[in-house]
């Protein structure tokens, strides 16, 4: 009744931004993201039948909001599976967590991947999809590697559904992280979709034009057209930041630095180099890359005033259990 998994961060080409108004953190849009390979979430977990609540431990930390949401989900595990015993659980990363780096992300595949081999109830992937999506919204997409469309709920679709569009190994790129800030960031992105949803002007534009931008990414990952999902990565992610700044209040996850490796990506995409920036609901800039770009981009960027740290990943696989007893 004991399992260990693994599972990486992935982030978005084409953002997850906004939920539904119903219960089970359901997204509002679909997304379209890449899972990287060398930062990664590990949880422990052991079933206990003389426990008589979960006993939680993410990074140290046995209470509080992170440890709340892993207890949730668990709940929600025992509600599906009809599992009935709390558990023991130790989770960690090897990267900064709440900081943009999608640790919500790696923590929630996981642990609902952790739970089911520990609990030996081999749920199906659309039950781990829903798990991990209520748990965090982008965690659904870790479960697998490479490049993965999730689909909200709508077109007769009642919950999110997750399909892997191609291998890691199909098209390696490369991604180079410039870590700007690794504090925490001052607002949540559960807290800020909220507002953009209720506050944003550009709010309904933003839903309904995504699943025309999720379409054209998936025809550029299919053709391996780098120029046109960089162009469209880019205005996808433009447009997400577009929705937080112009909520009330605002909110402004860029620092200056961020702004900075923005333009310094773009510039050297305009000087030959094939690289695209995308950030996410935090300061940090992640440039993805073709292969042979990779180091001139790493490069310019650690010479980015305000960039602290370098982190460099490729595409890795989905999340899987490593040892279980
Ligand atoms: C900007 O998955 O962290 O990274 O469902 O509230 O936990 P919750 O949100 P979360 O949001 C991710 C937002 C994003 C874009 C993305 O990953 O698609």
């Amino acid at each position: 009744m004991r399992a260990t998994a693994e599972a990486h961060p992935n982030i978005a080409l084409i953002k997850y931004w906004g939920k539904l108004d119903r219960p089970g953190n359901l997204p509002a849009v679909g997304s379209l993201s890449i899972t990287l390979d060398t930062l990664r979430s590990r949880t422990v977990l052991e079933f206990d039948p003389g426990l008589d609540r979960d006993r939680v431990d993410v990074a140290g930390e046995t209470e509080g909001r992170a440890a709340e949401r892993v207890a949730a989900c668990l709940r929600d595990f025992r509600d599906r599976s009809g599992w009935p015993h709390y558990a023991r659980v130790e989770s960690g990363g090897n990267f900064p967590l709440a900081a943009g780096l999608a640790s919500s992300a790696s923590g929630f595949a996981a642990l609902v991947v952790a739970a089911d081999a520990a609990a030996g109830t081999a749920l199906p992937l659309a039950d781990l999809t829903r798990l991990a999506g209520a748990a965090s919204g982008s965690a659904a997409r870790s479960l697998h590697g490479g490049f993965v469309r999730l689909e909200a709920p709508g077109d007769g679709r009642e919950e999110i559904e997750i399909r892997q569009l191609a291998e890691p190994g199909d098209w390696p790129l490369e991604i180079v992280v410039a870590v700007t800030d690794a504090g925490a960031k001052p607002v949540g992105s559960t807290e800020a979709m909220r507002a953009s949803a209720a506050t944003s002007p550009y709010y309904e534009r933003w839903v309904r034009e995504q699943p025309a931008d999720l379409d054209d990414a998936e025809a550029a990952v299919r053709d391996r057209d780098f120029g046109r999902l960089a162009e469209l990565a880019e205005f996808n992610c433009l447009k997400m930041h577009a929705l937080t700044l112009t909520s009330r209040p605002a909110v402004i996850y860029w620092k200056p630095a961020t702004l900075a490796c923005i333009h310094r990506v773009r510039q050297l995409r305009a000087d030959g180099l094939a690289a695209f920036f995308t950030v996410d609901a935090g300061p940090q800039v992640k440039a993805v890359c073709l292969p042979h770009a990779a180091d001139a981009v790493a490069g310019a960027l650690a010479e980015v005033p305000g960039v602290r740290e370098i982190l460099r990943c490729g595409l890795g696989a989905g999340a899987r259990v490593l040892e279980r007893e």
